[in-house]
């Protein structure tokens, strides 16, 4: 599959039909995040393979915040997540100091590591949702995470339930988010 095809065809996937991730595959998907670009090379990220039942549970609870509300409904049936979390990244003292880069790069640090992580899955035959709300706390107790390490994103990681056909994606249209040298 060429990378056009990748990017027409992928789409989230939220109905999984339970079957196990291999360990293998699970961590070819990790390389592609581990592989990804980051400002000043920082790679600020840590992947928390998730594929044994108490800590699937513990991610199973930590995507209900607020009294039941969720992004992820269907969240029981997915067979492995990876949580991202931030990992205090080592910069150089002189961007540190002066531009602050660091808080302002993570997320969109993890955000592309986290796409390069979906397409490899892909590549893989697995599916992906990214998931973005979760009880940081809840989360930290459940798998061990030390405080300030903030969880930016979980991926929701298996087989699809059943073949979806390619559908044309609902985008904004070209003219709607790209000008030419002017806003
Ligand atoms: C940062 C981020 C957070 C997301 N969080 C959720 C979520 O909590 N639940 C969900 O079902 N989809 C979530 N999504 C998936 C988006 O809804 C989805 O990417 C978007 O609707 C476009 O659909 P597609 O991925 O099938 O092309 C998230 C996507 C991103 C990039």
């Amino acid at each position: 599959m060429d990378f056009n095809e990748m990017l027409l065809n992928r789409e989230s996937c939220r109905a999984f039909n339970g079957q196990p991730v291999d360990r293998e595959l699970l961590l070819q998907v990790v390389e592609a995040g581990r592989l990804s670009p980051s400002a000043c090379n920082a790679q600020p990220w840590r992947f928390i393979l998730v594929d044994e039942a108490e800590a699937l549970k513990g991610v199973q609870d930590a995507l209900v915040v607020d009294g039941g509300a969720t992004g992820a409904p269907w969240r029981d049936k997915v067979p492995a997540f990876i949580v991202v979390c931030e990992e205090f990244a080592n910069t150089m003292p002189i961007v540190r100091q002066h531009y602050n880069t660091t808080q302002r790069f993570v997320p969109l640090d993890i955000g592309l590591a986290a796409m390069n992580m979906c397409y490899k899955a892909m590549e893989l035959g697995l599916s992906t949702c990214m998931i973005g709300v979760c009880d940081q706390d809840v989360m930290e107790q459940r798998l061990g995470i030390p405080e300030g390490h903030t969880v930016w994103v979980t991926l929701a990681v298996g087989y699809p339930a059943k073949e979806t056909a390619p559908r044309k994606k609902m985008r904004k249209t070209i003219e709607d988010v790209c000008s030419f040298n002017h806003y």
